[in-house]
């Protein structure tokens, strides 16, 4: 699939293959060289200056995220601690020692961070960490304000893929917060509608479709992410942005006819006080039916020994705003399994129908 002889492909990477197999991805000296500087302008967007330390926790090596991220710090003319996903612990004690100023890593790995900062009896509202500029995956508004109280700090959406480049096709401005400015000089961004493919007018919900402008070993055209958003106008740069993700169009669900999210269901049980942001939807089949199932950790030991009144409240939340009903679990704190990287948040026990 390479536009280039192999010989001039310095670097290959991979999708992480949510809907199958990984994609495999190229890269010239000079994609590596316009990704570094992609990257760099995103780190200073989101409030990122030379001098500063960045803590880097997406994970390195096939991902494009430790490396993407690796790159553009350097050449922003950061100090980078190249930490990669994974060794909690260490990655508080590193935080500890380096102080870095920024720290890359996804939302939920970066939830997870903060668990264990509290439990070596450390406020993570009081480290260094001054922003973190956060994407690989779906993460809500509730879930920003939630992971900015808990460590103090700004917390920046960054928005890329694999098969367009990696992270830094978009990132967010420190100064509005208000979705990632796609770099509109070399990509460039459509919205369709998934199912007839018609282009959409900017501000109208959709598939987000990209084209690269510069790439040179994977040039991409019209490529169709799954990635559900809107085209914003501008406001702190000159070029247009995207709304935060919704979700794929993979990661749908469809609970008896209703089209349900993730991030929906996030958002209600950020709203719930007695709940943490920690969860996994489990789907089965009742019969004909699809059912959805809330696992969901108590804030406290006292939210987890109240436990049915704050699973009373989520069930009627969802049935109020999202429509249908749903079963929720709360589980103790500490008992679901948290990512070192993308979260995984649907568990799908259905087995196909035959036939
Ligand atoms: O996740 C690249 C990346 C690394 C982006 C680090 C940001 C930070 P893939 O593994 O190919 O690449 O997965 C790409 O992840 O199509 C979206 O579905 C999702 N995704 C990436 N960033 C965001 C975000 C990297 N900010 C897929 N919000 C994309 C929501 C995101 N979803």
């Amino acid at each position: 699939m390479f536009a280039v002889p192999r010989e001039q492909v310095v670097r290959v990477h991979a999708s992480s293959g949510t809907t199958g197999k990984p994609t495999v991805v190229g890269y010239t000296a000079q994609d590596i060289e316009t990704w570094a500087h992609l990257m760099a302008r995103s780190i200073r967007a989101a409030g990122g200056r030379p001098g500063d330390i960045v803590h880097v926790a997406y994970g390195y090596g096939l991902f494009t995220g430790g490396l993407g991220a690796h790159y553009g710090a350097e050449r922003l003319g950061c100090t980078v601690v190249p930490m990669s996903g994974g060794q909690t612990q260490k990655q508080v004690q590193l935080i500890c020692d380096f102080k870095p100023d920024i720290i890359m890593v996804t939302p939920s790995y970066l939830l997870a961070i903060a668990e264990e900062f509290v439990r070596q009896g450390l406020d993570p509202a009081a480290s260094s960490m001054r922003v973190g500029i956060l994407g690989a995956e779906p993460w809500t508004e509730a879930m920003r304000t939630q992971i900015e109280s808990v460590m103090g700090l700004d917390a920046v959406d960054i928005y890329g893929l694999s098969e367009v480049m990696g992270p830094g096709v978009a990132n967010e401005c420190i100064e509005t917060k208000d979705g990632p400015v796609v770099w509109e000089d070399h990509f460039f961004p459509e919205i369709i509608d998934p199912l007839t493919g018609a282009v959409q007018p900017d501000g109208e919900p959709g598939e987000l479709v990209l084209t690269s402008l510069t790439k040179q070993a994977l040039p991409i055209i019209r490529y169709r992410t799954r990635d559900l958003t809107r085209l914003l106008p501008p406001t702190a740069r000159s070029m247009r942005r995207m709304a935060k993700i919704v979700g794929r169009s993979d990661d749908m669900l469809i609970v008896r006819g209703v089209n349900v999210f993730p991030t929906q269901i996030e958002e209600l049980i950020l709203q719930t006080p007695a709940l943490a942001p920690h969860y996994v939807l489990e789907l089965t089949r009742e019969g004909p039916l699809d059912a959805l199932a809330v696992h969901v950790e108590a804030a406290d030991a006292a939210a987890f020994a109240a436990g049915t009144s704050a699973a009373a409240a989520l069930i009627e939340q969802v049935k109020a705003m999202i429509g249908i009903s749903v079963r929720v679990e709360v589980r103790e704190p500490g008992s679901i399994e948290r990512s070192i990287g993308k979260a995984k948040r649907v568990i799908d026990k259905r087995t196909p129908i035959a036939g």
